[in-house]
This record gives structure tokens, C-alpha cells and sequence, in this order.
């Protein structure tokens, strides 16, 4: 990576010095408001520790949900102060309610080296999202120097993920972020081949650019999800109650023209009339999809020869269920994904699963420790895999 990271700070430039810390704890929360999945938050673990064992004092910033520019309890990162402090032993570890404030100004010029403060939600305030001079000025108060570890948010060019690195030198990057970026830039630029990619999800409309990007680089692209009916639909195939993009047929056809044999659509479909209606589920050929029906997901031959690809592939990339895996049994085709890959990785294969869905399916699976990496970021690895510029990470300093 051409940018700074915490690993190049000497000693003296940590020791003694607020550590402003942009990490992504956008985690999923129930209605008690208790933490349902605390990955991004272990995930930020390493880059902290090794702030804190080299002295610094750290400050942390991030979002939650949307809100939209003002507080809104429900969107409060108080429910996370707990859970890292237990991911932190033996560290102080204490949360203000506010951020772009006196009191939290005061909390870092208080804070001991070693020692732990996480401000309030960064969208609570009008600024962030429109990436407000003033409000980066104000952040860039609260720190000596910058971190930024928010890889789910590095897409985003907001007040305390791009502005504020305007303002404080250096402006490094975290351990998560480095090596969210090295998997995908290796994947991407010099990957052990056969290099298979994996698409999915209900829009082909959110996926034309990534599909696009990584054509001419994988061996073989393998099209799952809702958003193959689009590409039936440009082949001239029934689609039944199946979700199609009507506005994006002509596109799907062109892509398929420009494609050639390295784009992979199912060839069999599981159908049902619903997703209330697993129990009615069964396989078709593409062609034979009903009128009355929906594809609910990849069908079983699909999975199978997918599951082949994949397992003989040396770097495998993942994105977008195959389909509605929360409901079995439409479940079984991204189950089976998540089960070769892990089957690759095993094989010496670099297996490499994108935020969002696909990182959930395979959580759900209990594969996520059978992966090479499992990005933290949906949106960010997508834009990434777009050949997008992150300005959460160009806003950093250069080496
Ligand atoms: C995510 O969950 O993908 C990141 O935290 C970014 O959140 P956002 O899409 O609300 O900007």
C-alpha cells in the first residue's frame, strides 16, 4: 500500500500523543439495543492495542446508522462502549455523549496514555455527511494525529473520514484498513490463477460497474442471485414472477455480447410461488422457468458445478448471495458457495468474501474462520472492486 500506516510511526511520534482513531462501528443492533454481530468491532482490536501498547492516548470516532444530521437516541453509540472495553482488558475505556463539543475536547486532553475515549456518533452532527470545513477543522482539535481504521466507511468523503485527514499529519492508515486494501489489491492486480469470481444479490443496477471492472481480469465470473432473471430476460427467457430490472435488460444484453464465455449464469433455478412458500420449492431448468414462480435461488445443478469452479480456482472472490439465504430452504446455494470456498481455502486458495450479505451467509454458516479475509465493508469493497478511488483512503499520507 503506496499510504502511511501505524506500523511506520516511530515510538515518539506515539508516545503521550491523542491518537484520533476513525473506526467503522456501524454494527447491527436488536431492539433491545444490544449488539447482535461484533466483527468491526474486534476487527478495529489490533490497531488499537498497538496504539495503546506504544503510549498513545486514543480517541475514537465513528458512525452508526443514518441519522440524519442530529441526535437521535436510537442511533447512539453508547451500546458499544461495554463490548470494547471487554475487548480492551486491563485498558480505561469511558464515552461522551457528544463529539464536536468542550466536554468532548476536554475528555481528550484528560485522557492518560494507554487509555481509551469513544465520542458520540459523527452523523449526529450536520457537518459529517456534507464534509463541512469547520466541523473538520474541529475534529482534527481532537487529536494530535490522525488513524484511519474505518475500512466499511472509506467510501464515504465525509467531515471525519476524508476532511479531517486535511488537517492532521500524519494521517495514517489503521491495520484493518491495510489489509482490507492489500487483499483486494492483490486480488485484483496479481491474483494466483484460475481466478473465479463469484456475483450475486437481487440488482444487477448495483453490480454493473463491479461486473464490468472485473471481467477482464477473472477466468471465469459465476452469476447468482435475482439479478441472473435480468440476464434471462435479455436472453429471451421466461422469468415468471422472478425480480427483473426492466430498465436494465438492454445493458444486460449488451454485457452478455461483450462477456463472452467468462460470464456464467445458473443454469437451473429453484422456484417457488413465494418465499412464504419454501415447501413448494423445486429445482427447473433456465428455460423452464414457471410463469406463475419465482427464482428463489441457484438450483442444485448450478450449485454442484459452481461449487467445481470454485473449488479448483487459486483466488476466489465473493460478492452478493446466491439467494434469499435467510429463508430455507432458499438457502442452499449460497450455503454451498460459502462450503467450496471454504474448501478452496483449505486447497491453498486465497478465498476472499465481500461485506454485507455475503459476509453474513457465511457468519450464518459459522465459515467465516475458513476464509482467507472477510471484508468488513459492503459498500467500500464493491467500490473498491469498481476500480473507485476510496477518499477515506486517498485523503491519507502518503510513504
Ligand atoms: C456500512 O455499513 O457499509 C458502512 O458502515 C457504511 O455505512 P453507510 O452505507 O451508512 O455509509
Amino acid at each position: 500500500m503506496n499510504k502511511l500506516t501505524v506500523r511506520d510511526l516511530a515510538a515518539e511520534q506515539l508516545r503521550g500523543k491523542r491518537a484520533l482513531v476513525r473506526v467503522d462501528f456501524n454494527v447491527p443492533l436488536d431492539a433491545g439495543r444490544h449488539i447482535t454481530d461484533d466483527t468491526r468491532i474486534r476487527a478495529a482490536i489490533p490497531t488499537l492495542e498497538l496504539l495503546l501498547d506504544r503510549g498513545a492516548r486514543v480517541v475514537l470516532l465513528s458512525h452508526l446508522g443514518r441519522p440524519k444530521g442530529k441526535p437521535e437516541s436510537k442511533y447512539s453509540l453508547q451500546p458499544v462502549d461495554k463490548p470494547l472495553a471487554e475487548l480492551l482488558p486491563n485498558r480505561t475505556v469511558s464515552f461522551v455523549e457528544s463529539t464536536d463539543s468542550d466536554e468532548a475536547l476536554k475528555a481528550t486532553n484528560e485522557l492518560k496514555p494507554g487509555e481509551v475515549v469513544l465520542l458520540e456518533n459523527t452523523r449526529f452532527l450536520g457537518g459529517e455527511e456534507t464534509n463541512d470545513e469547520r466541523l473538520s477543522r474541529a475534529l482534527a482539535e481532537l487529536g494530535d494525529l490522525y488513524v484511519n481504521d474505518a475500512f466499511g466507511a472509506a467510501h464515504r468523503a465525509h467531515a471525519s473520514t476524508e476532511g479531517v485527514a486535511k488537517h492532521l499529519s500524519p494521517a495514517v492508515a489503521g491495520l484493518l484498513m491495510e489489509k482490507e486494501i492489500n487483499y483486494l489489491h492483490d486480488a485484483l492486480e496479481n491474483p494466483k490463477r484460475p481466478f473465479v469470481a463469484v456475483l450475486g444479490g437481487s440488482k444487477i443496477s448495483g453490480k454493473i460497474d463491479v461486473i464490468e471492472a472485473l471481467l477482464p481480469k477473472v477466468d471465469a465470473l459465476l452469476v447468482g442471485g435475482a439479478m441472473a432473471c435480468t440476464f434471462y430476460k435479455a436472453m429471451g427467457l421466461e422469468t415468471g414472477k422472478s425480480l427483473v430490472e426492466a430498465d436494465r435488460v438492454e445493458l444486460a444484453k449488451s454485457l452478455l455480447e461483450k462477456a463472452g464465455t467468462r460470464l456464467i449464469l445458473p443454469h437451473d433455478a429453484t422456484v417457488a410461488p413465494s418465499i412464504e412458500q419454501g415447501s413448494s420449492a423445486r429445482a427447473v431448468g433456465r428455460d423452464a422457468l414457471p410463469p406463475d414462480q419465482a427464482m428463489l435461488d441457484i438450483g442444485p445443478r448450478t450449485a454442484e458445478s459452481y461449487a467445481r469452479a470454485i473449488a479448483s480456482a487459486k483466488t476466489v472472490l465473493w460478492n452478493g448471495p446466491m439467494g434469499v439465504f435467510e429463508t430455507p430452504p432458499f438457502d442452499k446455494g449460497t450455503r454451498a458457495i460459502a462450503e467450496s470456498m471454504a474448501t478452496a481455502t483449505g486447497q491453498g486458495a486465497t478465498t476472499i468474501v465481500g461485506g454485507g450479505d455475503s459476509a453474513a451467509a457465511v457468519e450464518q454458516a459459522g465459515l467465516a474462520d475458513k476464509m482467507s479475509h472477510v471484508s468488513t465493508g459492503g459498500g467500500a469493497s464493491l467500490e473498491f472492486l469498481e476500480g473507485k478511488t476510496l477518499p477515506g483512503l486517498a485523503a491519507l499520507t502518503d510513504k
